[in-house]
C-alpha cells in the first residue's frame, strides 16, 4: 500500500516541493520527482511540515575524509588537489553537473538540477548525521534553520545564481570582499548549540544566528557557505565554514569539503577544531 501511495507521485508535475504542495495539496514529507523547466525528471526530499513545508533538498555536503587534503570525495571543493592553477577547484557550486541520490546525501555528496533550476526566496539548512536513513533526518539533526527574509529575490533565485554573483575562487578578493550573512531562524537548537558545535577559537571569531555566503580566508581561498555563523573577525574561515574553490595554503590538510574542521591537534573541539557531532554530520541545502 506503502508504494501504491508512492507510485501515485511519479504523477505529478512540478518543479519544486512548494509547487507539489501547492498544486496537490501533498503535506507528507519524502521523496517526490520534479521536472526542470527542460524536462528533465529527477527525484528528491522535500520537507513538507518546517515552517508550512514545502522545501526542496537540492544539495548536500557531505566530508568523508578529514585526511585528505582536497582528494576524491571532495567534489564541493577540490578532488585535484592544492593546485594554484585551478582556482575555481571543481566548480560545482557554479556549474550544472549533478551527483549523488536522496537516500544517499547523508553518505556522499548529493546536488540536484534543483540547485540551478528552482527559482527561490528562502534556504533551509539541516546538520544530519552522517549516513543516517532518510525517514529519520529531520529527527535526528543536530541543528536546523532556515531564512525568512526572501534574501534569494535579491540573488537570482538560487546559489547558482548567487555564486555568479560571489564567485567560489582561489584570490578573488580579500576577507573583506565576504558575500551576505543573513539571519536565521531555528527550527532546532540555538545560537548557543551553534557556538558550541564549533571549535573555541573560531567561536572567537564568528556569531552565531545567521548564514554566511562566500567568506574568504587569510590566504585568500574562498569558501562557499558558513552555516549557522558569521564571520566577525580573524579571517579564519576554514575552520567553521565549508566548501569553496581551490588552492587552500597555509597547511596542506586546509582544502576540502569541510576545509579545516580538524585543525587543532589537541583533539576535537579544541582549539580550532569542530565537534566531532559537526565533523561528521552533512548539511543539507534547502530552497523554498
Ligand atoms: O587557522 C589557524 C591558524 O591560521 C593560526 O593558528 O593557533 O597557530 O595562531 P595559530
Ligand atoms: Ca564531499
Ligand atoms: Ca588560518
Amino acid at each position: 500500500e506503502r508504494l501504491d501511495n508512492l507510485s501515485n507521485r511519479s504523477r505529478y508535475v512540478a518543479r519544486s516541493c512548494k509547487e507539489i504542495m501547492d498544486r496537490y495539496d501533498e503535506r507528507e514529507d519524502g521523496l517526490y520527482f520534479l521536472t526542470t523547466a527542460n524536462g528533465m525528471v529527477y527525484q528528491t526530499f522535500c520537507d513538507m511540515t518546517t515552517d508550512g513545508g514545502g522545501w526542496t533538498l537540492v544539495a548536500s555536503v557531505h566530508e568523508n575524509s578529514h585526511y585528505g587534503g582536497c582528494t576524491v570525495g571532495d567534489r564541493w571543493s577540490s578532488q585535484q588537489g592544492n593546485n594554484a592553477n585551478l582556482p575555481d577547484g571543481d566548480g560545482n557550486w557554479s556549474n550544472r553537473n549533478t551527483f549523488g541520490t536522496a537516500e544517499g546525501a547523508t553518505s556522499d555528496d548529493f546536488k540536484t538540477p534543483g540547485y540551478y533550476d528552482i527559482v527561490a526566496e528562502d534556504m533551509s539548512v539541516w546538520h544530519v548525521p552522517n549516513n543516517f536513513p532518510l525517514e529519520h533526518w529531520n529527527l535526528a539533526a543536530i541543528l536546523r534553520y532556515h531564512t525568512s527574509n526572501r534574501f534569494l529575490r535579491l540573488y537570482g533565485g538560487n546559489l547558482f545564481e548567487l555564486f555568479k554573483r560571489y564567485p567560489v575562487r582561489y584570490n578573488v578578493g580579500s576577507c573583506s570582499n565576504r558575500g551576505p550573512a543573513v539571519p536565521i531562524v531555528y527550527d532546532h537548537g540555538d545560537k548557543e548549540s551553534t557556538k558550541m558545535f564549533y571549535g573555541p577559537n573560531p567561536r572567537a571569531e564568528s556569531e552565531p544566528g545567521f548564514i554566511t555566503f562566500r567568506p574568504i580566508n587569510n590566504e585568500r581561498a574562498a569558501m562557499a557557505i558558513c552555516s549557522g555563523v558569521k564571520p566577525t573577525t580573524g579571517c579564519n574561515t576554514e575552520h567553521y565554514c565549508i566548501g569553496g574553490g581551490g588552492y587552500f595554503r597555509e597547511h596542506n590538510e586546509q582544502c576540502g569539503d569541510f576545509p579545516s574542521f580538524d585543525w587543532d591537534r589537541l583533539g576535537l573541539g579544541q582549539g580550532w577544531s569542530a565537534s566531532k557531532e559537526m565533523r561528521e554530520a552533512a548539511v543539507l541545502l534547502f530552497y523554498r
